[in-house]
């Protein structure tokens, strides 16, 4: 059995889960699967570090006595029978009962039922995604392939399941794109005219925001998310995203120097500030509209807080950032105070978008030199000063830190002297 194959080439924690919830499920006379993306991965040999576990049962009464066996943390959702399972080696597993799904309104979610495993694959997106494999003892490794999943793989296509695919989840049609691009798969003809038809009925308008936002998030956090957005742009447009949004000219290229960007923060500053690259893709992608728009699609959307802040503060900070720093003869403490209240995201998207040697070097000696100064002298030298803490106090640290930048003093003493005279002048 390939499969068996497979599951046994996995790393050995992973190999190794998945026989014990086997066993258990044994025990308790349900049958297990392992099922969706992570058998689609396993076939097509791509690492995929999240198991998708669905039992014909009681999933969170199974999930519990997983975590309790195995000393694992355990989040349930009841509403939706689902559960997570963290703790493991470098994967986490979610963990559902097999469900039947009934859309009884288009684009809303469906009223559930407990479905065999063949209900649970029939309400999957895509034949790909609609495979489970078998993890019982007596059938270990069998693959259950009702809808032509295999097949699909091996013909590189996304096909769906059934006409009301796209009209029950319109978010399927940002799935097939994406995925259709991950793998340089096609859509199927057939899913093709699914589409166009839920598209032309305007299913995308319709759906739930934050669901479509969800969806969004997951292109921009694709390897190349350019591709994706180029082809959903073709079958749909982006209006159901923001009145008047089209597909920019230089997109493909300000995503390219993105990408160029990114890399090279990750050689040299990872260890420094984490940073959310698919932030600077969303805050490429909504730049284009007013910032009016920019802030209505992100309330609309409900993006997270700090997401919108950082699409909100490119569009509010690109032109006095571009025209300070493109001055003649700017000091570093310019620099410093322009760019210290920002993001990294929105810094690096500052470079990309001026496209200018002298704006490049400031960014730079920015984040190589500038930023990563400290002071020798602390607040407690300032109150054997004399200074009582309050806001002047910080104000003071900070004065002196931008004479430092600026080279004014430059060790110990000279810090303690300018605090001196700062003290004095207060
Ligand atoms: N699924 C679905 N319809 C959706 C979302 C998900 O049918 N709108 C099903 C698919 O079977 C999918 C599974 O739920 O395989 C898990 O969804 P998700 O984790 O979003 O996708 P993956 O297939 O694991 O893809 P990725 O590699 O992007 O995580």
């Amino acid at each position: 059995m390939l499969f068996l194959k497979k599951i046994n080439e996995l790393p050995g924690p992973m190999a190794d889960f998945i026989r014990f919830a086997g066993r258990l499920a044994d025990e308790k006379k349900i049958n297990a699967y392992v099922v969706g993306g992570f058998v689609r991965d396993l076939f097509l040999g791509i690492p995929d570090y999240d198991i998708d576990l669905v039992v014909e049962g009681d999933g969170i009464a199974f999930a519990e006595e997983l975590s309790s066996k195995l000393s694992l943390h355990v989040v349930t959702h009841k509403r939706f029978g689902t559960a997570t399972l963290s703790g493991l080696e470098g994967f986490k597993v979610d963990i559902a009962t097999s469900r039947k799904e009934i859309y009884e309104k288009p684009a809303a979610l469906p009223t559930v039922s407990k479905g065999l495993i063949q209900d649970d694959l029939f309400r999957r997106d895509f034949t790909i995604n609609a495979m489970a494999i078998a993890i019982n003892s007596p059938c270990f490794g069998k693959l259950m392939d009702f809808y032509g999943g295999q097949d699909d793989l091996k013909k590189g296509l996304i096909r769906a399941l059934h006409p009301l695919s796209f009209i029950d989840d319109p978010t399927r049609i940002l799935r097939a794109v994406r995925f259709e691009q991950r793998f340089d798969f096609k859509i199927e003809k057939q899913a093709l005219v699914w589409i166009k038809e839920a598209v032309h009925r305007r299913m995308l308008h319709i759906v739930q925001k934050h669901r479509l936002r969800d969806e969004l998030i997951l292109i921009f956090k694709e390897k190349a998310p350019i591709k994706p957005l180029k082809r959903l742009y073709a079958l749909c447009g982006l209006t159901y995203i923001a009145e008047g949004l089209r597909f920019q000219r230089h997109w493909p290229n300000y995503f390219h120097e993105a990408a160029k960007k990114i890399a090279w923060y990750r050689e040299h500053f990872l260890h420094k500030r984490h940073i959310e690259p698919y932030v600077i893709y969303l805050a490429l992608f909504f730049y284009p509209l007013s910032l009016k728009a920019a802030k209505k699609a992100m309330l609309d959307f409900a993006f997270h807080k700090g997401v919108s802040s950082r699409v909100v503060s490119l569009k509010e900070n690109t032109l006095k950032i571009k025209k300070e720093l493109s001055k003649k003869n700017v000091v570093p403490s310019t620099v410093y105070r322009l760019l210290e209240p920002l993001s990294y995201e929105v810094i690096l998207l500052f470079e990309i978008l001026a496209r200018h040697k002298a704006i490049s070097g400031h960014i730079e000696d920015f984040l190589f030199i500038y930023n990563g100064q400290r002071l020798h002298i602390k607040g407690e030298d300032l109150s054997r000063l004399g200074l009582k803490p309050g806001p002047y106090f910080k104000k003071v640290l900070d004065d002196i830190l931008v004479a430092k930048i600026d080279g004014k003093v430059r060790d110990r003493e000279e810090e303690l002297g300018l605090a001196r005279k700062l003290i004095h002048l207060k």
